[in-house]
């Protein structure tokens, strides 16, 4: 399949698990994939990997937080391929913390990376992104952005924020042609987990309630989840929420 050919995709998170995983499949169905994240090292394994299995991709270090930094990974991704057709928002971070021990430090950095990271990208993205019908934004939610999860007020928050901006956009910009959907994974093997272990005295039917199986989901599944919705098979879905959790938000 080469649903991505002759398109420009950007990707945030594109070091590490999903964001990588999303790079690697868009541009192995024929993307230019515009890889973004704050870690250089290993943003530059992701491009490589992606060259040697005869994909086009290149590396802009990009901090999400930083609205300047946005614009100029934005500006570089259009300056360089002429355009912008798919924006993915996946860079992430998250930790677990009993909320009445948490710190405004740490409510702010989750919601700087997560929730107003998304924006950012997209507020720099969008003049770019209106001007063909069909260009589209994938944003990473997660189940924590469909129900309410212990320990994870400021990730909760974060997440329903970032389901809250995709159905606005959604809403705001269809008329014009720009589709905004978003996917919510559940448990993902990746590097964030090490940020997620339980807490000290938590309550483990607290835990267990954040997943239905005992079993993580493969980070080149929840690509493939972006990838549908940011094809034109999914030219009619718009402000949606694709769940990829094993059924942990269905109840
Ligand atoms: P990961 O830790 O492997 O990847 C996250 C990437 O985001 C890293 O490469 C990191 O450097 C980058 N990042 C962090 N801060 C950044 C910043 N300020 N600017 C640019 N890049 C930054 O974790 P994973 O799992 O691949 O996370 C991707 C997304 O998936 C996140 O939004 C996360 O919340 C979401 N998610 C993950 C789940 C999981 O179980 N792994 C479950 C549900 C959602």
């Amino acid at each position: 399949m080469e649903r991505f050919k002759d398109k420009i995709a950007l990707v945030t998170g594109a070091a590490s698990g999903i964001g990588r995983a999303t790079a690697e499949l868009l541009a192995a169905e024929g993307g230019q994939v515009v890889c973004t994240d704050v870690q250089a090292e290993q943003l530059d394994e992701t491009v490589s990997t992606i060259e040697k299995a005869g994909g086009s991709a290149f590396a802009i270090r990009c901090d999400v937080t930083d609205p300047a930094s946005a614009e100029a990974a934005i500006a570089t991704c259009v300056e360089k391929n002429g355009g912008i057709n798919v924006l993915c928002n996946v860079a992430g971070i998250g930790s677990f913390v009993h909320t009445d021990q948490s710190t405004p430090e740490h409510w702010n950095k989750i919601i700087a990376v997560n929730l107003n990271g998304t924006f950012y990208m997209s507020r720099a993205a969008l003049p770019h992104l209106l001007q063909a019908k069909g260009n589209n934004i994938v944003n990473v939610a997660s189940t924590a952005g469909m129900m309410g999860q212990a320990y994870s007020a400021a990730y909760c928050a974060s997440k329903w924020g970032v389901v809250g901006l995709t159905k606005s956009m959604a809403v705001e910009f269809a008329k014009r042609g720009l589709r905004v959907n978003a996917v919510c994974p559940g448990g993902v093997e990746t590097n964030i987990l090490a940020g997620f272990l339980p807490p000290e005295g938590s309550d483990r039917h607290l835990m267990a309630r954040m997943g239905l199986v005992d079993w993580f989901t493969k980070p080149s599944e929840i690509a493939e989840g972006i990838a549908y919705l940011a094809s034109d098979a999914a030219s009619s879905v718009n402000g949606t929420t694709l769940s990829i959790d094993n059924g942990t938000a269905a109840g």
